[in-house]
């Protein structure tokens, strides 16, 4: 198995991470796609976690998550989409989850659930759906290392993304440059070889891409151009 390494925050230049959505992928070779993405040059994996019922669909648990800490070293970043996210903190961290991100919207006590996952030595995240303020995060902001700004409405891959979501990222990135937080702003869904300069100009760092990547020809080519439109902006 691959090392562990944990590719966070880059401290010589802005950070600027890539980080495949298996969504996408071609799950009857799971291991086989992510060994391909992480040998094009990938800096997270991650997976959309779904119940059926905080979102419409129903996609994967644990147990994708244990397997693929059998096929890679990257960081696997793990995005809760379900109601109670309480109760599958330790199980996706057992599993092999280096990062989990649980919605504001699906939490009632927000601040204990952060707390949760950093006391299994893991990165804790928030995520906000498209219509979710940003104040929703004034009391819990300073505890977290990232927050997934979710730029589709939650569940599914292949959607155009939502372009006021760029207006919220901008206003997070200044808050967070502010406060000197480091926080690191993570933008999901819709993103792209032809929008990904966008987020990056709004201050993301990193970024999630399912359909951009999974399913096209050439994952090295299609990691470069989503690069180099990532690297376009500081
Ligand atoms: C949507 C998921 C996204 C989605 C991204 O609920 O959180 O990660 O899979 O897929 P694309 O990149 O195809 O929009
Ligand atoms: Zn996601």
């Amino acid at each position: 198995m691959a090392s562990r390494t944990l590719s966070w925050k880059n401290s010589e230049k802005p950070t600027k991470l890539l980080a495949p959505s298996v969504l996408s992928a071609d799950f009857s070779r799971l291991g086989e796609e992510i060994r391909a993405v992480e040998a094009a040059g990938a800096d997270w994996i991650h997976f959309d976690v779904t119940d059926g019922r905080f979102v419409p669909n129903l996609t994967m648990g644990p147990l994708v998550v244990q397997a693929a800490r059998r096929v890679t070293g990257l960081p696997l970043d793990v995005h809760l989409m379900i109601e109670n996210p309480d109760a599958f903190i330790r199980p996706f961290a057992d599993a092999g989850a280096d990062c989990i991100s649980l919605h504001q919207e699906a939490s009632r006590h927000l601040n204990r659930s952060v707390q949760a996952v950093k006391s299994l030595g893991l990165r804790a995240g928030v995520a906000l759906s498209p219509s979710t303020p940003l104040q929703t995060l004034d009391w819990v902001l300073e505890y977290v290392d990232y927050v997934l700004l979710l730029s589709v409405n939650p569940g599914f891959g292949n959607q155009d993304f939502i372009p006021n979501v760029l207006v919220k990222a901008r206003q997070l990135r200044d808050l967070i440059e502010k406060k000197s937080y480091p926080v690191l702003v993570q933008a999901d869904g819709g993103i792209n070889p032809e929008t990904i300069a966008e987020f990056s100009k709004a201050g993301v760092n990193v970024f999630v891409a399912g359909s951009a990547i999974f399913g096209q020809p050439d994952y090295r080519a299609r990691l470069r151009l989503l690069r180099e439109g990532a690297e376009r902006h500081p």
